[in-house]
């Protein structure tokens, strides 16, 4: 079984679907972190030629898993949790996850992974591209404002400014709801929560009851 969680960045998809894995114990896939993943392995080789970097990404060994209420990522034996958290890989993601060779392998990596268990994943497309069939949808959203807040808030780089944060959200939505393959777009059937003004918990709370009424989990 699994539910989604789609929406653009800072609107509260990656903390809500923690707490909700948690909760209803269950497991989360941080769909963002593998495009994240794939970003770091790009800019530590010395950003290669793209074809061929893409080609030979099923040699990389990644491992991820979810412990703590972190997501935990491993490639090729080295923990990499933090380093794919860094501002050098946000200003580059939204291009390579722009390229069908890399949504095909992370889309591919993500199915397997979720094979036969319970999940709750979040993203920009597994309503719509990766789990069109995904049991239970959420859209999540807020202000553009309210969402830089936030990502600047539980950020810890004194370098980097509110304005910065802004910029690099709007940048990437608009590379995010524009690219042509799988773009950030809100599923037809997907129930949508808009997070502006709404505490963590009153999120949290609104979101497991309707889990719990369209999918009697518990
Ligand atoms: O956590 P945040 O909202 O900042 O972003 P993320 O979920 O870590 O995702 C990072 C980037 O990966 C996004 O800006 C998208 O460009 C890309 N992404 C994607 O294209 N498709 C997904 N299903 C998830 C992320």
């Amino acid at each position: 079984m699994i539910i989604v969680i789609d929406g653009p960045a800072g609107s509260g998809k990656s903390s809500t679907a923690r707490e909700i894995a948690d909760r209803l114990n269950i497991g989360f896939l941080d769909s963002g972190a593998l495009y994240r993943t794939i970003t770091f392995l790009w800019l530590k080789a010395g950003k290669p030629e793209k074809a061929g970097f893409f080609e030979n990404l099923p040699e990389h060994d990644l491992k991820v898993e979810y412990r703590d209420q972190i997501f935990h990522v491993q490639a090729n034996g080295e923990d990499i949790t933090k380093e794919i958290r860094k501002h050098e890989v946000a200003s580059n993601v939204s291009e390579i996850a722009s390229h069908p060779e890399a949504r095909a392998f992370v889309n591919g990596f993500m199915r397997r992974l979720v094979d036969n268990s319970t999940y709750i994943a979040d993203g920009r497309d597994l309503g719509t591209a990766v789990f069109p069939d995904a049991d239970l949808k959420f859209y999540m959203d807020a202000s553009i404002k309210e969402r830089a807040k936030r990502r600047f808030d539980e950020m810890d780089d004194p370098d980097v400014t509110l304005q910065d944060v802004e910029k690099n959200l709007k940048s990437r939505d608009q590379k995010d709801r524009n690219r042509k393959a799988d773009p950030l777009k809100q599923a037809d059937d997907a129930v949508v929560i808009d997070t502006t003004g709404k505490t963590f918990d009153e999120q949290v709370a609104e979101m497991i009851s309707i889990i719990d009424e369209k999918l009697k989990l518990n």
